[in-house]
């Protein structure tokens, strides 16, 4: 789910915008999610900024400056990292072609990973030239290519930053819920995961369908109740200044679990 319009139409690689369709008020959206279908369009798009930014590859910088800014302010809330200081290992989930990796975490961070389903987008990163300085010193780390609802990392390994942007709506409401209460234990005690998503503006809160990349946009209150249910607690969450006007809102959160192992907590809601 990459930036898009929020009136119903959508930049996709097809020259026609697709008709926003309502869903059957009977319907939960996330059941009309098509994991196969997603697969399907996202293995079809350039692999380029455009393609993974559903046509809109001008947001980028702005994209990649609010991220930036954002663990800045986390970190000088942070009792456990400095700025000026890199992160020690990192994720990019639903990474695409790496453009967030590229662009933001590679800066911030001294290793990342990367969850993808789609190998045709990762081949950026495993062969791309951009990547051959960050390849050779072996800060790309490991490359799955997976959906998150099927992940796991290796037994013991733990991030400093889950980084998770624009692909969230790829998964139905359990699946997410799921995932995030099982990354909770992949987080180092003062890390952070970071969910950066659309925001659905539908007046009473509807999460929307796509049917273009079979994903939903959620609500902001869909959203904090899937974190809630997953045992995690907002720490910071800020909207994305800078976005074109036609777009949906793009809201940042930085989770960490209600409680860590030995039952610390910091920081507080913005
Ligand atoms: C809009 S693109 C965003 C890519 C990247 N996060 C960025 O901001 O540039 C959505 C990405 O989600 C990936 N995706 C699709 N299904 C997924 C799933 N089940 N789990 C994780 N990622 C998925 C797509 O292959 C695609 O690369």
């Amino acid at each position: 789910m990459p930036p898009q319009p929020s009136n119903g139409t959508r930049a996709s690689n097809s020259p026609v915008p697709t008709p926003f369709k309502p869903s059957h008020p009977f319907t939960a959206t996330d059941s009309q999610i098509d994991s196969q279908a997603a697969i399907r369009y996202w293995s079809s798009i350039p692999p380029t900024n455009t393609g993974v930014l559903g046509g809109y590859p001008q947001v980028s910088r702005a994209d990649l400056q609010g991220s930036a800014n954002f663990l800045t302010k986390l970190k000088r809330k942070s009792f456990h990292y400095k700025n000026g200081h890199r992160l020690p290992r990192v994720v990019d989930c639903g990474a695409g072609i790496g453009r967030v990796t590229l662009g933001f975490l590679a800066n911030v961070a001294e290793v990342v990973d990367i969850v993808e389903p789609v190998e045709q987008l990762t081949k950026v990163v495993t062969e791309g030239e951009e990547f051959t300085e960050l390849r050779e010193r072996g800060r790309v780390g490991d490359i799955w290519n997976v959906g998150l609802e099927d992940w796991v990392p290796p037994d013991g390994r733990k991030y400093d930053l889950i980084w998770n942007q624009w692909c969230l709506g790829q998964l139905t409401d359990k699946q997410l819920e799921g995932y995030l209460g099982k990354s909770k234990r992949w987080v180092r005690k003062g890390g952070w995961i970071v969910v950066k998503e659309n925001m659905s503006t539908e007046p009473r809160g509807q999460d929307v369908f796509d049917e273009v990349d079979s994903s939903v946009t959620r609500a902001d209150e869909k959203f904090r109740d899937i974190f809630e249910k997953a045992g995690l607690r907002i720490v910071a969450t800020e909207l994305q200044r800078g976005m074109p006007k036609e777009i949906y809102p793009v809201r940042c959160y930085a989770l960490q679990p209600e409680a860590w192992e030995e039952d610390e907590v910091e920081d507080e809601e913005e």
